[in-house]
């Protein structure tokens, strides 16, 4: 029935409507929310059509550029990597309606087994050529010839010193990237056809704008697609963030963005989500393994310690960040304690008993506090319980660790990144790079995240070529992201397709008379 009304209004000459429909229901079918005879065409010819090439098998690009124009051996060029690659006519509605029914191409060569053949109807044609026509074939928003518009976003509760040294070294990498497109660009102007093809690179101007949320997170969706209509950027890439994210995320999601490797204290939304780029699950993760860990040692009770170093009350300090921890040791069975003195006392009585295991009465403190304020708070309180530390997105280098492990007698860290001697190694690259453009003073955890971030977009957008689709720049990511340059503290970073976590889990370390034994805990 509704098709039939389709047809009337077409008739009636209504054929924008009509088309956007069939779009709209064209992409269902290609990302199969709609059910076709076959699996779905997302699942091998990716989200932005352009294929893949892992395993052996070649799938080929099938945006609309590629399809609905002949492939001639000047286009060859982008399919370098390609053995199956191909010169053929390009499509038309009735040829890509038998190369889906029979397999057969308009060049006569049949498609191999993997690609499926489709009983598919007349309607379903037409709105899944309407979708192909229009796939990657406009620039996507913050693009054009000369300048891909970026952005970086933080929270307001964001550290301001951290913020600052985010923005900080961001403007500067993009001052250096822009110094050095200039004189590419003056190199590309002088190449060959050929070269010029291979390196199709446009060597863009990148323009950098800050989006600095402000107010309850409730309205920062409004705020981002406020900047995002007036003047619209291609990415998001780095950026700063406290308890919450998923407003951020969410947006990435609905306007299609690459939203990359932001440090995030707190938890992110990942599950399901394709346009955000995380570095790591955030603290939810680091307090399941804390208390998986606290658990084996019998622990069943909790107090968590936020911030005021006069925390003492009883009522237990309330913040975001602290809410997703004691959910996440909720779920873990564990129980929050809120009368922490009690808890101190039992575990010190259990402890001094001859079997501390399995005592009902054994609690553990919860502190989520930078390293500095952490060595000052212990300095000040000496808790008598176990405590955990949880540092979030704060690198733990010798300096940190030698500041606060020799004031927790009994204790255990779970941080996402490298620690100690290991991490200072890791951040060279980031320190000497910080030296260079006077930024020695700023939190180098952060200059060489925001560096890793930063890089990662650049090799993306080096790589997408002439299908500047958001959506290619994530699957290049896939592929590539294990071997862009490493600055960040984090361990090795990589996805496969559909992950969007780059590192997988943490470093717990248990820590007695002021040495702390790690070991890595994988994501559950
Ligand atoms: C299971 C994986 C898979 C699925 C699902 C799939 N394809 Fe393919 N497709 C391939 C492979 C592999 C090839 C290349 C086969 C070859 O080279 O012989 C291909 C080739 C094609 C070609 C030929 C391109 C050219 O340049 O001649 C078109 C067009 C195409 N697919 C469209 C689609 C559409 C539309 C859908 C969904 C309705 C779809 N494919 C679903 C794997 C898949």
């Amino acid at each position: 029935m509704l098709r039939v009304i389709g047809c009337a209004l077409l008739l009636a000459g209504a054929a924008p409507l009509t088309q956007a429909a069939d779009e709209a229901t064209g992409r269902a079918l290609y990302e199969g929310r709609m059910p076709l005879s076959a699996p779905a065409c997302v699942d091998c010819h990716r989200p932005s059509g352009m294929g893949n090439f892992e395993g052996g098998l070649v799938v080929p690009p099938i945006t609309g550029p590629m399809l609905f124009n002949a492939l001639d051996t000047d286009t060859a060029h982008f399919f370098a990597r390609s053995k199956r690659f191909r010169v053929r006519p390009a499509y038309d509605d009735a040829s890509l309606a038998r190369l889906l029914r029979t397999g057969i191409a308009p060049d006569g060569v049949t498609m191999q087994p993997e690609m499926p053949r489709y009983a598919i109807g007349k309607a379903e044609l037409r709105e899944l050529t309407a979708y192909l026509r229009g796939l990657s074939a406009t620039p996507a928003a913050g693009i054009d010839a000369d300048t891909v518009r970026i952005a970086t976003i933080t929270t307001p509760d964001a550290d301001p010193a951290r913020r600052d040294a985010m923005l900080a070294t961001l403007n500067r990498f993009v001052a250096q990237k822009n110094g050095q497109s200039r004189q590419e660009v003056r190199r590309a102007v002088n190449a060959t056809r050929t070269q010029e093809m291979a390196m199709y690179k446009k060597f863009r101007v990148w323009q950098l704008d800050h989006w600095a949320l402000r107010g309850e997170p409730a309205t920062w969706r409004a705020q981002l697609d406020a900047w995002q209509v007036r003047a619209p950027v291609f990415a998001v890439v780095a950026g700063l963030g406290g308890a919450t994210w998923a407003p951020v995320d969410g947006f990435c999601e609905a306007r299609r963005i690459p939203c990359l490797l932001p440090l995030v204290d707190g938890e992110v939304r990942a599950a399901g989500a394709f346009y955000s780029l995380h570095y790591h699950a955030g603290l939810p993760l680091d307090a399941a393994l804390a208390a998986r860990e606290l658990k084996a040692r019998g622990i069943v009770a909790f107090s968590v310690h936020t911030g005021r170093l006069d925390d003492t009350a009883a009522e237990p300090p309330a913040s975001a960040l602290a809410d997703q921890v004691r959910a996440a040791f909720t779920r873990e069975g564990l129980r929050e304690q809120a009368d922490r003195a009690a808890g101190a006392e039992g575990f010190a009585r259990a402890e001094g008993s001859a079997s501390p295991a399995g005592g009902s009465g054994l609690s553990a403190i919860v502190s989520l506090l930078a390293p500095e304020a952490q060595a000052a708070w212990l300095r000040q309180s000496r808790p008598d319980a176990l405590v955990v530390w949880l540092p979030a997105t704060h690198a733990l280098g010798r300096r940190e660790l030698d500041a606060v492990l020799p004031l927790m007698p009994r204790g255990m860290v779970v941080t996402p990144m490298r620690t100690g001697d290991e991490l200072d190694r890791a951040l060279n690259r980031a320190r000497v790079w910080a030296a260079s453009q006077k930024l020695g003073g700023q939190a180098l955890d952060v200059t060489a995240s925001t560096l890793q971030a930063a890089t990662v977009l650049g090799e993306g957008l080096a790589h997408i070529d002439f299908a500047f689709s958001p959506e290619y720049l994530l699957e290049l990511l896939e592929h590539g992201l294990e071997n862009v340059i490493p600055w960040s503290p984090y361990p090795r970073l990589a996805i496969g397709p559909g992950q969007r976590i780059a590192s997988k889990g943490s470093w717990v370390g248990s820590v007695s008379d002021g040495t702390v034994a790690w070991r890595w805990q994988s994501a559950p």
